[in-house]
């Protein structure tokens, strides 16, 4: 629960110190000028001023700074769909990603682990597909929970030598929480112990009853080493994106997420960014958190430099002025001035956050024994 200072409060309630420390010694509690108090005594006080008070997330206090206006019919169009490919530690995530991409991520993965969330686009019969990898180590939650937010479709990779195992069912859960369709792909079915039926019967369990059963869950039988059903599972892929028809209005501002971010020596802060509306160009002032900056440059996923990148593309930009944390939501600014200016305020929240959260240990016993 959030704290807030007795100074803050007063001037939150057009009040003087002194009578906000008033009413709350006419509740009991001692606080100084500088003391904090927890949100529910804080809203209690203001409700006698007949104040109603709010907490400011840093949700809803971007999203009033960044109102996003209502889309006209015209000016949406098809975007390709964002999916995450998620699943227990060494299942082959990264392996199926690899053979989709026909790229070798996997070789050059310190001891096979993927410790971040890539973010790639393939084309397929002429239609784009965004993926993100996620890892599958248990130690990733935070970064499954992120991709299951920003995205369409989860692929649940599922060895099949080796079953539901405990990041399995997280990310299934993961993958409810966020709404997003799940579709299965029992993988290393190569292998001599493997048995898909085995894996169904155990998704079934949580909930992931195979169509070929009875239910609606899609479950695809791949091998990532002999490249066996990959054009099956990304045909379903594909199905599934049609279906949900997803929009997005290109001709505005850009919005998005910051899917990694790394202080690079040479170059500074670099943010990998899922753009979901908008364009993003090369020039923009944006605000990411509570950091901002004007786009130097973008690359897209293989390197190349680019000058746009539109709803569900994935880019690697360069100009903020510090490293945005993952999950942090951005937003493309009118001006530089005006991304500085509610940059500020965004850190001013945080810090006053963060202030918040520091624990006031002193209670009434306290204060009398001095
Ligand atoms: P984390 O990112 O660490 O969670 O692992 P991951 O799910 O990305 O697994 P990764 O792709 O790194 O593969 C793990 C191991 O399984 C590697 O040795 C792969 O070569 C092997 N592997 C992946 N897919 C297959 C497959 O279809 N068949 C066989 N036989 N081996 C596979
Ligand atoms: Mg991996």
């Amino acid at each position: 629960p959030n704290k807030v200072s007795v100074q803050t409060l007063a001037e939150k309630l057009g009040k003087t110190p002194a009578e906000i420390i008033k009413s709350l010694m006419m509740r009991g509690i001692m606080a100084s000028i500088n003391q904090e108090v927890d949100f529910d005594t804080a809203s209690q006080v203001a409700e006698e001023y007949g104040i109603l008070l709010e907490e400011e997330t840093q949700e809803t206090l971007e999203e009033k700074m960044f109102e996003e206006e209502p889309d006209s019919p015209e000016d949406l169009v098809e975007r390709p769909p964002v999916v995450v490919v998620m699943g227990h530690v060494d299942h082959g995530k990264t392996s199926l990603l690899d053979a989709i991409r026909k790229s070798n991520v996997t070789a050059k993965e310190a001891g096979g682990i993927t410790q971040h969330i890539g973010a790639s686009t393939v084309e397929v019969n002429g239609k784009k597909i965004t993926f993100l990898d996620t890892p599958g180590h248990e130690a990733f939650t935070a970064m499954r929970m992120r991709g299951a937010q920003v995205t369409d479709i989860a692929i649940l990779v599922v060895a099949a030598d080796d079953g539901v195992m405990p990041q399995t069912i997280e990310a299934i859960n993961h993958a409810k929480a966020a709404n997003v369709q799940i579709i299965v792909a029992i993988n290393k079915i190569d292998k001599p112990g493997a048995n898909p039926d085995r894996v169904k019967q155990e998704l079934a369990d949580y909930g992931l009853l195979a169509e070929e059963w009875g239910g609606d869950t899609i479950c695809v039988p791949v091998s990532a080493v002999t490249k066996t059903n990959l054009d099956t599972l990304l045909e379903m892929v594909l199905l599934v994106a049609e279906m949900a028809e997803l929009k997005a209005n290109p001709n505005k501002r850009a919005r998005g997420t910051i899917i990694e971010a790394q202080l690079d020596k040479g170059r500074g802060p670099v943010a990998t960014v899922l753009v979901q509306s908008g364009t993003l160009k090369v020039g923009d002032p944006i605000v990411a958190g509570s950091t901002h900056g004007r786009i130097r440059a973008m690359m897209d996923d293989k390197g190349r430099r680019v000058k746009k990148a539109g709803p569900s593309t994935p880019v690697e930009i360069l100009g903020l002025s510090e490293v945005p944390s993952a999950g942090d939501r951005f937003y493309v600014a009118e001006s530089d001035k005006q991304a500085r200016h509610y940059a500020e305020i965004l850190a001013e929240r945080n810090r006053e956050q963060s202030l918040r959260a520091t624990p006031n240990k002193v209670s009434l016993d306290d204060l009398f024994s001095q």
